[in-house]
């Protein structure tokens, strides 16, 4: 069977600041395999950029740190990489597209500059000039900016022997060439006047065309795994369905993996092939996307459904769930959700519930196969 790109296992983190411990990630597992979409969704504050953020260790570590857990990215644990190899894995492999843009362009670059950057990295690399991170072959240094004219790139050799084949001679680009594939990428985001934009720096942007711009920069860099925490947040709903269309073309073109935040069910039920509902720190509830919101396996993905404005409700019903989050430096004993579960036991309250496999013809245990972090998974179709 295929290996998954990224393989997260038993993953915690915690946030230590002034008032407290925060358990932001709990115990969290999740394999992703080539051309698949995977959507986490889940409340403001349940883990999701914590985890996102955590895959190509970009989130704050201090406060942040991570307690336990293994991130098998095409077999290398990232957690062992020193942090200063990581912008190398980055570069080459996992592309990242952040919920705020103002906070991933670089305020002193020009558009060009921001975007020529993935793309000459992904250049070099389809050019074999850059070592793609796989088994400790020998690390590229992205700190170095490439170099970007022929007569630089033919003057400083960057080959491992030091000779310039005639083969790598030939896809050496001018600046202008370069240019036109920026103007490509501004396009296929559909930037207006892309000819003006092109020279602009982030704050002369508006945040939706910011977000634009982190999206071509993400998507020209033909990352193995695209890492998405609502992208499409800043954008209105046409340009979404268009990035969401881009990021499918991506699949098809380099094998790659998605894995897809959002707070938004349907942008959700559209995107992804599987998914994983975060409560508390927690993935509760896992599976094919089709599956796991028709007929959910855990009072809380229920929960969630019926208070969600559009997706696959009959009724026309809105519910609000009861309760608040926990307090994740105090997070409740046993199952996170006991304090707002309708049909919470006793042993509710001990050990936290595994994700196990829930499907009615015994357990299914193929990755991505359907499963519930609760003791009671049979008594949720019931639940009104
Ligand atoms: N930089 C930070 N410092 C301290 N705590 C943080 C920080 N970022 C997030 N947290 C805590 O981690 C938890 C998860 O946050 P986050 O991953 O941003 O959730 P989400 O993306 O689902 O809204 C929150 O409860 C928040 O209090
Ligand atoms: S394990 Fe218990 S408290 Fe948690 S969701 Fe299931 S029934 Fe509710
Ligand atoms: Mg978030």
């Amino acid at each position: 069977m295929t290996e998954p790109i990224l393989r997260v296992q038993n993953l915690s983190i915690t946030y230590t600041v002034g008032a407290g411990v925060f358990q932001a990630v709990s115990d969290v597992s999740l394999d992703i395999y080539p051309r698949r979409v995977v959507g986490i969704v889940g409340e403001t504050g349940c883990g999701k950029s914590t985890l996102a953020q955590a895959i190509p260790r970009l989130m704050p570590e201090p406060p942040a740190s991570i307690g336990s857990g293994q991130i098998f990215f095409r077999g290398t644990d990232l957690v062992k990489v020193p942090k200063s190899k990581m912008p190398m894995v980055r570069g080459t492999g996992i592309g990242m597209i952040f919920q705020e843009p103002l906070n991933s362009l670089n305020p002193a670059y020009r558009v060009f500059d921001q975007i020529v950057e993935a793309i000459q990295i992904r250049h070099f690399r389809e050019m074999g000039l850059v070592k793609s991170f796989q088994g400790g072959e020998v690390p590229f240094d992205y700190s170095k900016r490439p170099t970007t004219t022929v007569s630089s790139a033919l003057t400083r050799s960057v080959l491992p022997d030091g000779v310039v084949e005639e083969k790598v001679k030939d896809r050496i680009r001018t600046r202008s060439d370069y240019r036109k594939e920026v103007l490509e990428y501004l396009r296929l985001v559909r930037i207006n006047d892309p000819e003006t934009i092109i020279d602009l720096f982030p704050h002369e942007l508006s945040g939706g065309m910011r977000q634009r711009i982190m999206i071509a920069m993400a998507l020209s860099e033909k990352p193995q795994l695209l890492i998405a925490d609502e992208p499409t947040s800043a954008l209105d709903v046409t340009i979404q369905a268009q990035v969401l269309t881009l990021m499918k073309d991506l699949i098809d073109e380099v094998d790659a993996a998605i894995l897809f935040i959002s707070h938004d069910l349907g942008v959700i039920a559209e995107t992804a092939d599987e998914v994983g509902v975060m409560y508390a720190g927690r993935i509760i509830e896992y599976g094919p996307v089709d599956e796991v919101f028709r007929s959910p396996r855990h009072p809380y993905t229920k929960m969630l459904l019926a208070a969600a404005p559009r997706i696959y409700k009959s009724d026309g019903s809105l519910r609000s769930i009861p309760g608040n989050v926990p307090n994740l430096s105090r997070p409740p004993p046993g199952c996170r959700f006991h304090p707002r579960c309708p049909i919470a036991r006793p042993v509710c309250k001990v050990d936290p519930p595994p994700l196990a496999p829930v499907t009615s013809s015994g357990p299914d245990t193929r990755a991505g196969a359907h499963r519930s972090a609760c003791y009671f998974p049979e008594e949720v179709p019931g639940l009104p």
